[in-house]
C-alpha cells in the first residue's frame, strides 16, 4: 500500500502533450506517483507509453506541459542540469538492459552514484547481492543470461536510492521464470526503499501487484480501478 505522506509525488506529468510532426501521441495527460506507490500502465502497441516513460524520465521535455520530480519542475531545466537530477533521483530500467559492455558489473551499478557524486560501492555490492549476483561483480555484462543483465539494470537503477523509478516493459524480453524474479525484485527493492514506481507493462499478473493501473489509449490516461 502507498504509504501515508505529505511528501510531494515521487513523480507528476502535469497536462502532458508530446507531438510529433501532425502527429498527437499525448493529449495533456496528468498523473502523480506518490512515494512508495506502484502504479501500471497498460496500453495497446503504439499508444505512447514509452513516449510518456520518456519524457517523465527527462529524456525529452514535452511540446507543452510540466514534469515533476520529487517537488521540482524539471522539464524546463537544461539537458545537462536536468541528466544530473536523474542520476541522482530516478531509476530507470528498460526492456533491453543497456549495460555498458566494457564495465563490471559492480562497476554498472555505481554508475549512477558517480554521475550523482555520490559513490558509494558498499551499496553497488549489497544491490548486488539482493539480486543474486552477489559473487559476480567482477564479471563483464556479456557472460550474463537476459535475466541476469536485467536484474543488473535493476541493481544499478536503485543504486542511488531514487525517489522514483520508471519501468518500461522491464519483464518483456524475458522468459516466464526471469520475469518472476525480475519483477518480484523490482517491487521488493522499490518498496523496502520508498521508491514511486511507474511501471509499464503487458503482464496482468505484475499490473495486478501495483496499487494502481492506468490504461493510455488514444493520448489519453484512464484510470482503470483502485485497489
Ligand atoms: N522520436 C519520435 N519521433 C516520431 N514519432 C515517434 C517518436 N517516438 C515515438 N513516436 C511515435 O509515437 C507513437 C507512440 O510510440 P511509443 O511511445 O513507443 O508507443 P508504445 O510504447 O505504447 O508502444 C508511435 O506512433 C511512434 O511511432
Ligand atoms: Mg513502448
Amino acid at each position: 500500500m502507498p504509504r501515508v505522506t505529505s511528501a510531494p509525488p515521487a513523480l507528476e506529468a502535469r497536462h502532458v502533450v508530446q507531438r510529433y510532426g501532425a502527429a498527437t501521441i499525448l493529449h495533456g495527460v496528468s498523473l502523480a506517483v506518490a512515494p512508495g506507490e506502484v502504479v501500471a500502465v497498460s496500453g495497446p502497441s503504439g499508444s505512447g507509453k514509452s513516449t510518456l516513460l520518456h519524457l517523465l524520465g527527462g529524456l525529452d521535455a514535452p511540446t507543452e506541459g510540466e514534469v515533476w520530480w520529487a517537488g521540482e519542475r524539471v522539464d524546463t531545466l537544461g539537458t545537462q542540469t536536468r541528466s544530473q537530477r536523474r542520476a541522482g533521483r530516478l531509476g530507470l530500467v528498460f526492456q533491453h538492459h543497456y549495460l555498458l559492455e566494457d564495465l563490471t558489473l559492480l562497476q554498472n551499478v555505481q554508475v549512477p552514484g558517480m554521475l550523482a557524486g555520490v559513490p558509494d560501492e558498499g551499496r553497488a555490492q549489497l544491490l548486488l547481492d539482493r539480486v543474486g549476483l552477489g559473487p559476480r561483480g567482477g564479471d563483464f555484462p556479456g557472460v550474463l543470461s537476459g535475466g541476469e543483465r536485467q536484474r543488473v539494470a535493476l541493481a544499478r537503477a536503485l543504486a542511488v536510492r531514487p525517489a522514483a523509478v520508471l519501468a518500461d516493459e522491464p519483464t518483456g524480453s524475458l522468459d516466464r521464470a526471469g520475469a518472476e524474479r525480475v519483477a518480484e525484485l523490482l517491487l521488493t527493492l522499490a518498496r523496502e526503499d520508498g521508491a514511486g514506481v511507474l511501471l509499464v507493462t503487458h503482464d496482468e499478473r505484475l499490473a495486478a501487484r501495483a496499487d494502481r493501473t492506468l490504461h493510455l489509449l488514444d493520448g489519453q490516461l484512464e484510470e482503470d480501478g483502485t485497489r
